[in-house]
């Protein structure tokens, strides 16, 4: 795997390798990978002849400097696991790279898409995640774009500034990773108290409860659908709910009725032993 950690020798690279008629597919993190991140490099590297990984700390994506600082780097780590999977590239730039102090403001109207559920807790989260992809994406210049859907509004957000700058890169998204007993996996996992384990599980249960409920009823309601996840949750020992929201996978929007959306998605954040577990479910998706 080569490590590079500046944008001129990435791009000699990757112009070496384009010119030989290669395909290049990127996975933007901020490194502490785990098991879902791999899964986004294999995915890549079946459909790509190269493989670009990029870890790189945004600090303007955090609301609170100490996150920031406190934010795991385990890079020898990280390295082994990129290397266990085959990644070619590895692009771990300094901050002066990515934000020189000559680069342009990048300004995307984001219709709102940043400011429910994670925006509503994190402001100024996702402008942070735009500009860093935006400025990634014009170093990589890749075919294929991957990002996971348990960060769903990231992705949806992602899709949309794809979509503005008429863009030719396809967007992938890669489904979740779960544990065999259906915990979506986070690096967050591990500061659970061994009871707060065993009950993180409750909360892809419910979903697929939810799934079932549009999936069984020939005329589903958003709200029971919502009151029903709710109802579950509590009743199997959740009541820290920071949201739990059936919303519309392009616009972010609250569903008020099924009937208005051709791509239905729940998503949830329920906090556990002080932990914030994210998760969600695409419910339908139709052409
Ligand atoms: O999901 C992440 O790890 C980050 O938000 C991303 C997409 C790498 C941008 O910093």
């Amino acid at each position: 795997m080569q490590v590079l950690t500046n944008n001129q020798s990435l791009q000699d690279a990757l112009n070496t390798f384009r010119n030989e008629g290669k395909t290049i597919g990127f996975v933007p993190t901020m490194g502490a990978l785990h098991e879902g991140h791999l899964t986004l490099i294999v995915e890549a590297l079946q459909e790509n002849d190269i493989v670009v990984c990029s870890i790189f700390v945004n600090p303007t994506q955090f609301n609170d400097p100490e996150d920031l600082k406190k934010y795991p780097r385990p890079i020898e780590r990280d390295m082994q696991m990129l290397k266990s999977v085959g990644c070619q590239i590895l692009f771990l730039p300094e901050v002066s790279e990515i934000y020189p102090s000559d680069l342009p403001e990048v300004n995307f109207d984001l219709y709102g898409l940043d400011l429910p559920m994670e925006g509503a807790k994190r402001p100024g989260h996702f402008k942070g995640v735009v500009q860093v992809v935006h400025r990634l994406l014009e170093i990589v210049k890749p075919d294929s774009l991957y990002m996971g859907q348990k960060d769903f509004q990231q992705y949806s957000i992602i899709a949309l500034m794809l979509r503005q700058m008429k863009s030719k890169i396809r967007l992938v998204r890669v489904p979740i990773v779960r544990e065999d007993d259906g915990l979506a996996m986070s690096s967050r996992n591990v500061r659970l108290s061994p009871e707060g384990r065993a009950k993180a599980p409750i909360i892809h249960k419910v979903l697929k409860e939810v799934e079932y409920y549009v999936e069984s009823q020939p005329f589903p309601d958003s709200k029971k659908a919502k009151e029903l996840a709710l109802e579950l949750l509590k009743k199997y020992g959740i009541d820290n709910i920071d949201y739990f929201e059936i919303v519309d996978g392009h616009t972010l929007q609250v569903l008020q009725s099924f009937d208005a959306s051709n791509f239905a998605v729940a998503c949830t954040v329920v906090v556990i032993d002080g932990v914030r577990l994210l998760d969600n479910i695409i419910l339908f998706e139709r052409n």
